[in-house]
């Protein structure tokens, strides 16, 4: 069967794909032996936790030149699923996460969490924002505090300290950021964002600052937290392989404006272990797939167990 480029007008009324209608190719090598992209069970596309609508957004410089940066996107996610997005830099990944948690109105559409439209800061969505963004003049249990202080919750310190203590932390409650290294503030910012026990996670590049191996040490650590209590997210990185390591769906932006090229479900068995992950054939055909997507060729194998090793 061939790849071809995913919209709404290809889901049936149970969600599956419909084959009898028309799409581009997107993947011209080797797709024979490839897995069949699948977008949105038939829970999720009827029962969506997460519904972008119609969303467009143009930013205007200060000549009035304008920048359009969404173009009539339309995504569901469903309760509990992880979707991870991938995409040229530029193309409006994290124009579309200020929009889901209400930093941004948009130029035209909706984002519904639960069926309501978002609107200002939403108290059930968690926000990590691209690079760690922790106060410096905070501890570390200060900074898990704060997020617990902006959405008026009480309990902070108990909270923040059996957070710290889930990632890791314990004993480095009092400690300032700057006394931290990188893979710890990525641990405080991580207990900061599950903090306020948010129903959906928005995550801008969480891990992209860190070596490989404090990343492969933090992806465990949030899927371990994750799989606790699956909640919604939405992780947009430009780690194809974070993508398929941590996602339910992997969803690739064309350029700005950006809109979906691809939408793949990853139908490999949790819990996953990264590093077991990457030798397995479904493993490296998902990668092939999005690379084709995105544009660019696979990397050779040697590549892929350099960047990993
Ligand atoms: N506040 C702003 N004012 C004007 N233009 C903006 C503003 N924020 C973003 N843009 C423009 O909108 C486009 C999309 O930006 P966005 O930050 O959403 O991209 P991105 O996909 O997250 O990119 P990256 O992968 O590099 O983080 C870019 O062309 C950017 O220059
Ligand atoms: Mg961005």
């Amino acid at each position: 069967m061939a790849l071809r480029k995913l919209a709404n007008s290809d889901l049936n009324q149970d969600g599956a794909v419909d084959d009898t209608s028309s799409g581009s190719p997107v993947v011209a090598r080797g797709t024979s032996e490839l897995p069949r992209p699948v977008l949105a069970s038939s829970e999720r596309s009827r029962d969506p936790y997460v519904e972008v609508r119609g969303l467009s957004h143009v930013f205007y410089a200060r000549d009035d030149t304008p920048t359009p940066t969404l173009l009539d996107f339309d995504l569901q996610i469903g309760r509990g699923e992880f979707i991870a997005i991938v995409g040229p830099s530029g193309c409006g990944k994290t124009t579309l996460l200020n929009v889901a948690s209400g930093l941004l109105v948009p130029s035209a559409g909706t984002v519904l969490i639960d069926g309501e439209p978002v609107s200002g800061i939403q108290q059930k969505v968690g926000y990590m924002p691209a690079r760690d963004a922790l106060l410096p003049w905070r501890t570390a249990e200060g900074n898990v505090e704060y997020a617990l202080e902006i959405k008026r919750m009480g309990d902070r310190q108990a909270v923040a300290r059996d957070m710290l203590r889930r990632v890791g932390l314990a004993g480095y409650e009092r400690r300032y950021i700057g006394e931290l290294s990188q893979g710890m503030r990525q641990r405080v910012a991580i207990a900061r964002t599950f903090a306020t026990a948010p129903q959906i996670l928005l995550m801008d590049e969480p891990f992209s600052a860190l070596d490989a191996q404090t990343r492969a040490q933090m992806h465990e650590l949030f899927m371990q937290m994750w799989e606790n209590d699956r909640k919604a997210v939405i992780l947009v990185t430009h780690d194809v392989s974070e993508a398929i390591t941590l996602a339910d769906r992997v969803i690739v932006l064309s350029p700005r404006p950006g809109t979906i090229r691809l939408d793949l479900a990853i139908e490999l068995a949790r819990p996953r272990r990264a590093r077991e992950l990457y030798h397995q054939e479904q493993f490296r055909q998902y990668l092939a797939q999005l690379w084709d997507a995105l544009g660019y060729d696979t990397p050779d194998a040697k590549d892929l167990s350099a960047s990993h090793s």
